[in-house]
Formats: C-alpha cells, sequence, structure tokens
C-alpha cells in the first residue's frame, strides 16, 4: 500500500515535476538571457562602490592619467566627487544621469544595499558603502551623497601608497542586492567581485609632456612666513573626478642635497582643469648654481621630490597622508622656461 502509494506518486509527480522543470528553466532561461544583457547593472553597482573608494586612492597627490584604467572599465565617473576628507571619512557624492547601451529597454531597480569593501588577502573589511537604491527606465539616475566612514583606516592607507607605487593590488566588493526587472521574479545578486587595480609611476607622470605649468611664479622678498615664493601652478586632470585633499607638502632635493619645500596649502583636483597655490622656501643659490654651473646649455634642473604630508582643517588625514608619503619621484623642469615669469 504504502509502496504503490510511493509508486503512484513517483508516477504522477514525475510528470508534473517533469512539467515544472520544463517550465523552470524557460523563466531561468529568460531570466538569465536578461541577465547577460544587463551587465550593465553591475557595472553601475561597482561603479558606486568600489570606485568610489579606490579612485581617489590612484588619484592621490598628483592627479594621474589613468587611461589604461579607465579604458579597460568604461565607468563614468563625471562629477564625482570626494570631498570633506576626515581621518576615519569621506564624503562621496555625484548626480549623474546615465544611459543604457545594449538597447535597453525596460524599467525596474536595484535594491538599496550595503557594499562590503575589503582587503582580499587578509578579508578584513574596511568599509561599507550604502549603496541607494537605482531605479532605471530607459536609463538611470544616480544619486549618491553621503559619509562613507573607514573601520579599517590602514588598510585603504596600504592601498594607498601600493597606488603611489606603481604597484598592483585589488579590493573585493561583496552584496547583496534585490533586482527587479518588469515583469521578471526578483533576482538576489550576490555580488562577490574582486577588482585589481594598477598603481601608478609618480615620476613618469611629472615627466609627462605638459602634466604640469607654472602659470605664475612670484618670488617674496623677504620672506612671508618662511616662504620665498608663491606660485600657481595649472595640474593635468583628465579624469572628470574631483577630489579635495587639503594642505600637502612635499620636500625637494638635488643631487642629494636638500633644496627646500613646497606646500600646496588647499590641493582640490577639479573636474577639468586645476590651478593650485604652490609656497615653497627653497635655495636659490643652489638652483642657480645648478642652472650656471651645470652641464649642458639648458636650464634644466632634475629636483626630487618626497611626499612629506597631508592634512586637513588641521587635522592628518592617514589614507591620503600614507601616499603622499610614499610619493618619491624626480621631476626635470627648465628653468629658463620659467625665467620669462619673473623678468
Ligand atoms: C546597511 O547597514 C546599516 C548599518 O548596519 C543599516 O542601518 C542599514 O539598514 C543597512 N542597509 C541595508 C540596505 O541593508
Ligand atoms: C610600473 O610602471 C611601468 C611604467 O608605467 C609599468 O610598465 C610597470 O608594469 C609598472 N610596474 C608594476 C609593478 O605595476
Ligand atoms: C617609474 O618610471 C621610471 C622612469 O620610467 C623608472 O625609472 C622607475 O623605476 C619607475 N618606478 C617604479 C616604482 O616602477
Ligand atoms: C600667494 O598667492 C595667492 C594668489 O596669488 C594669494 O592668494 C596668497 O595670499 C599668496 N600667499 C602668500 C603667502 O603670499
Ligand atoms: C601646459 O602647457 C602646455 C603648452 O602650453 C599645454 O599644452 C598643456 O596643456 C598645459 N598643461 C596644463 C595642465 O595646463
Ligand atoms: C619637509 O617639509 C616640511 C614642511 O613642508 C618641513 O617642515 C621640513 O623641514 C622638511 N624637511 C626637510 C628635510 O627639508
Ligand atoms: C582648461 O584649460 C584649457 C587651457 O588652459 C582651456 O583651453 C580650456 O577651455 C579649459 N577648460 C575648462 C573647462 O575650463
Amino acid at each position: 500500500m504504502y509502496k504503490s502509494d510511493l509508486e503512484d506518486n513517483s508516477g504522477s509527480d514525475t510528470n508534473g515535476a517533469i512539467k515544472a522543470l520544463a517550465a523552470k528553466p524557460s523563466i531561468w532561461q529568460r531570466f538569465k538571457s536578461h541577465m547577460k544583457k544587463r551587465w550593465w547593472i553591475y557595472v553601475i553597482v561597482f561603479c558606486c562602490t568600489v570606485l568610489v573608494v579606490v579612485l581617489p586612492i590612484v588619484y592621490v597627490g598628483i592627479p594621474h592619467f589613468a587611461n589604461d584604467y579607465i579604458n579597460n572599465y568604461q565607468f563614468d565617473y563625471e562629477g564625482l566627487a570626494i570631498t570633506n576628507p576626515r581621518p576615519t571619512s569621506f564624503h562621496v557624492s555625484q548626480s549623474k544621469k546615465l544611459s543604457m547601451g545594449g538597447g535597453f529597454s525596460g524599467s525596474g531597480h536595484l535594491t538599496a544595499f550595503n557594499a562590503s569593501i575589503r582587503v582580499p588577502d587578509t578579508d578584513e573589511e574596511f568599509s561599507v558603502f550604502p549603496v541607494p537604491q537605482i531605479n532605471f527606465k530607459n536609463g538611470a539616475k544616480l544619486v549618491i551623497d553621503q559619509d562613507l566612514h573607514l573601520s579599517c583606516v590602514e588598510c585603504l592607507s596600504n592601498l594607498a601608497i601600493a597606488a603611489a607605487t606603481n604597484k598592483s593590488f585589488a579590493v573585493l566588493v561583496t552584496g547583496d542586492p534585490d533586482l527587479k526587472l518588469g515583469g521578471l521574479p526578483t533576482a538576489h545578486l550576490n555580488i562577490h567581485k574582486t577588482m585589481k587595480m594598477d598603481g601608478f609611476n609618480v615620476t613618469e607622470f611629472m615627466n609627462s609632456q605638459g602634466a604640469f605649468n607654472i602659470t605664475s611664479l612670484e618670488l617674496l622678498s623677504p620672506r612671508v612666513d618662511g616662504y620665498n615664493f608663491n606660485a600657481t601652478i595649472a595640474l593635468k586632470n583628465p579624469t572628470p573626478f574631483i577630489v579635495e585633499m587639503g594642505h600637502v607638502t612635499f620636500n625637494l632635493s638635488m643631487g642629494g642635497s636638500s633644496l627646500g619645500y613646497v606646500d600646496l596649502p588647499n590641493l582640490k583636483l577639479e573636474q577639468y582643469n586645476t590651478t593650485a597655490v604652490v609656497l615653497g622656501n627653497v635655495d636659490e643659490s643652489m638652483l642657480i648654481q645648478e642652472v650656471v654651473w651645470g652641464d649642458g646649455d639648458s636650464g634644466d634642473v632634475t629636483i626630487d621630490i618626497k611626499g612629506h604630508s597631508c592634512d586637513y582643517n588641521g587635522e592628518e588625514i592617514p589614507y591620503f597622508a600614507a601616499a603622499i608619503k610614499a610619493v618619491s619621484a624626480s621631476a626635470t623642469v627648465d628653468l629658463l622656461k620659467y625665467a620669462e615669469l619673473l623678468i
């Protein structure tokens, strides 16, 4: 009896189950094929999470032409701003209309979720980024306006050092938002993505064509607050990224001897053209001696630059400072080119 029930059950239920199985894959496959077309949803997610956290590191100190990086990922950072840095947090904002490629039409949303950002090897979480709900309908509007708190400042500092010393590094992002697309069943996403990035070579940047120009130069004699020059520089910022760094200082030397230091009292990398005031205290006689008695006919001098500090509102910003301190570069500058600014 029991046995025949079982057999019976298996007989009739198998048919049912087969039907169900036949129906299920079709929904599932439909969903999967939708997901394949909706790859850009992942792009949005990663755009608001990892990159928001990691790119400021990459662009720390001196703006970096991360063309390779950006080309590889095709993210859109237009208007993304990192501001008000504090020792254990910073503000992130972006308001952006995203237009979707791939012939997308339809509407839906990605629920708000907490994206966990960690160092892959140690598995140590260093921040949780609250990604807001993203609604889309033939495109999406991304609005981010929040503070990002760091639970492991040292983790971010270590990444920053890697970025500033041309080492590759990675972060792991995890999160589990729900995706609702039109009439399709809600999908529970399980994001587990390792983002690998390369640091950059500061020396190469410093010596690249047009990376920075001195647009005005004023010698302060007598010294003002210990500075003997006040210059304005124009910096290349080929990224659409805005990063407020604050007060950044560098030490300078030439041929192993200390040449002095420069202070950028208020460095903010703007979206297009960045200009910054640079106050400096340098040994002019050493520079002049180098030009007059140095080799060759040009006014070229090679100056070694070593990052010293970064603070904002008088507080050290440890993750920026770590990256700045890791900056060690040499730049060849044609002093004669700038002499005319003084005449
Ligand atoms: C994210 O985490 C915070 C703090 O734990 C919590 O208040 C919030 O509800 C979480 N948000 C989501 C979407 O889970
Ligand atoms: C350092 O930079 C150079 C030139 O940009 C690059 O070829 C090299 O692969 C980089 N090294 C590392 C370890 O990323
Ligand atoms: C950066 O580039 C310069 C010149 O191309 C090279 O000498 C130096 O070793 C590089 N630095 C790193 C850390 O790769
Ligand atoms: C340097 O120049 C800028 C702009 O020209 C000016 O605002 C600033 O007060 C000057 N600083 C000093 C110390 O002279
Ligand atoms: C610096 O000057 C050069 C030549 O005038 C120009 O091509 C370049 O765009 C300038 N760079 C910046 C950052 O303004
Ligand atoms: C490095 O720069 C800081 C401030 O910019 C200055 O106080 C310090 O004396 C400098 N160190 C050297 C060795 O020049
Ligand atoms: C940036 O500077 C360049 C050269 O100085 C200028 O031609 C261009 O219009 C500026 N762009 C913006 C958006 O101000």
